[in-house]
């Protein structure tokens, strides 16, 4: 498994920005001077930074953007990368400024001079999140990063404050390992003895396999795998960092390990990508472990319902009915609508047995979502205003695209069904929107909650700012932020 570069931050030690064999790397604003730390640098290559940072190609580059410099004459270094970032820079741009760092990463790792600028913290935090690759099934050894040391005027100070981001970094890794990862390795088996796994950090950890699921009366959530040998299960871990006895925040995930539509079969292009169909769970997984690393003094609960959704003698059939734990029952219109199908039985026992002050699920739960919303936002439904406004909040703080969807009785409406008391799928219009209504239904009226559905942002067709390729990881930041900001502010 991936883990986060080493960062160290240190003193600022010209003599030893001379000698360094890595990758150099400066930050520079046209028309502001050159820190103080770089001058000896800059003398050493006769100007050549000043220079630089002083022309016309640097004057182009977006705040965050690099130059560089090879096999600079004077130093040992194999490069100098000057970074555009302002003194007076933005979060977003100090993070992308960490990222053009990552993105010319080698193995003979880079040392970063940042000085006295106030972002520090948050360069790390960019170059430690786009430093990633899943190479766990690449039989050629995986690109490594080599080790990155900061200087910075304060080292002490900027340390303590990339400390917890350094947990958020090692959570978002994690989130992002599961959702690349493939259905045969990450059979649900697997994935809940990966979450068993974070006991070790001090998390209590809970495999309720389907005995239990069957006595708690779990039929959606059991009709979805039923096809399938691997079994289904839900994994409850807690993390109680908050007052004793306090109601805690639930976060529900979706984990469908893999997604063929059942019986209502996926057509065969692009069916691989529902490896990706356990996304949901996989951000919860990563907040949690988030929680656990740095420690939040917060009470939260994640659950999620582990399934995989297969074809088979056994699997359910179109026009099933099945009962929710909740007592409602429901005719399986569609079985490759089964994500609503598993969420219902866990939103339902979520409620049951923690009584949460807030409920918040996660999952890719919608194509519809992606053709309203694109790879750009997540779509957010709530019950709750303030609760909704929260989560925008906290996304827009860490730059991850969400957007408010709207419900309403209208929608709701269209869930009726001839036979039983609700069918699971109606038709194209307003597809997320209906869904997230099949939802709702399993929320207690005095549960605050929300549903953000990622299908679009989980896995996005392309590179983003802070991610390769592949798994983004999108929520953890969010999630880690309001829960910050929310819920251990008091
Ligand atoms: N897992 C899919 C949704 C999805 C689609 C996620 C594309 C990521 C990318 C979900 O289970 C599904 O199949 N939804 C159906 C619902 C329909 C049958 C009512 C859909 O969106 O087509
Ligand atoms: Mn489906
Ligand atoms: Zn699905």
């Amino acid at each position: 498994m991936p883990h986060p570069v080493a960062i160290h931050f240190r003193d600022i030690d010209s003599a030893a920005l001379a000698a360094a064999t890595g990758r150099l790397v400066l930050l520079g604003e046209p028309g502001e001077p050159i820190a103080a730390a770089a001058r000896p640098i800059d003398r050493r290559l006769r100007g050549a930074i000043s220079r630089a940072v002083a022309s016309e190609a640097f004057a182009k580059l977006k705040p965050g953007e690099a130059l560089e410099l090879g096999f600079p004459a004077g130093l040992s270094a194999e490069a100098v990368q000057i970074v555009r970032l302002a003194r007076r820079a933005s979060v977003a741009d100090a993070r992308k400024a960490g990222a053009a760092i990552a993105k010319a990463l080698g193995a003979a790792g880079a040392l970063v001079l940042t000085g006295a600028h106030r972002l520090s913290h948050e360069i790390s935090f960019g170059l430690a999140l786009r430093a990633y690759e899943f190479g766990a099934h690449k039989t050629d050894a995986p690109k490594l990063f080599g080790e990155v040391g900061f200087q910075v005027a304060n080292p002490e100070a900027v340390a303590s404050l990339a400390r917890p981001m350094a947990a958020l970094a090692e959570g978002v890794f994690f989130t992002r390992d599961l959702v690349n990862e493939p259905a045969n390795v990450l059979t649900t088996d697997d994935f809940a003895a990966r979450l068993a796994a974070m006991h070790e950090l001090g998390l209590e950890v809970e495999i309720l396999e389907e005995g239990t699921l069957k006595l708690l009366g779990m039929g959606a959530l059991l009709g979805v795998g039923q096809g399938s040998p691997s079994p289904s299960k839900v994994v409850v871990m807690q993390w109680n960092g908050g007052p004793a006895g306090e109601a805690p925040l639930a976060l529900v995930g979706k984990g469908v390990v893999f997604d063929t539509g059942g019986i209502s079969i996926k057509p065969a292009l692009g069916m691989e990508e529902m490896t990706m169909d356990m996304g949901g769970a996989g951000v919860v997984a990563g907040v949690m472990r988030t929680l656990a690393l740095r420690g939040a003094k917060a009470n939260v609960v994640g659950i999620v319902g582990l399934v995989e959704n297969m074809p088979d003698g056994r699997a359910q059939r179109p026009g099933d009915v099945v009962r929710s734990m909740k007592g409602d029952t429901i005719e399986v219109i569609n079985t490759d609508a089964e994500g609503r199908l598993v969420l219902a039985d866990v939103l339902w026992y979520a409620q049951e047995r923690f009584k949460p002050s807030a409920m918040i699920n996660l999952a890719t739960l919608t194509g519809a979502i992606i053709i309203g919303l694109g790879h750009e936002n997540a779509g957010v439904f709530s019950n709750n205003d303030a609760l909704a406004a929260a989560l925008l909040k906290a996304a827009a703080a860490e730059g991850e695209g969400a957007w408010r969807m709207p419900m309403g009785p209208a929608y709701d409406a269209k869930l009726k069904s001839r036979i039983a008391d609700m069918r699971n799928s109606v038709g194209r219009p307003a597809g997320a929107i209906t869904a997230a209504q099949f939802l709702a239904r399993f929320v207690k009226p005095e549960t605050a909650w929300a549903h953000i559905d990622i299908a679009g942002v989980a896995l996005p067709p392309e590179e983003t700012t802070l991610a390769p390729k592949g798994a983004s990881g999108w929520g953890v930041m969010t999630l880690d932020r309001l829960i910050r900001d929310g819920y251990e502010a008091r």
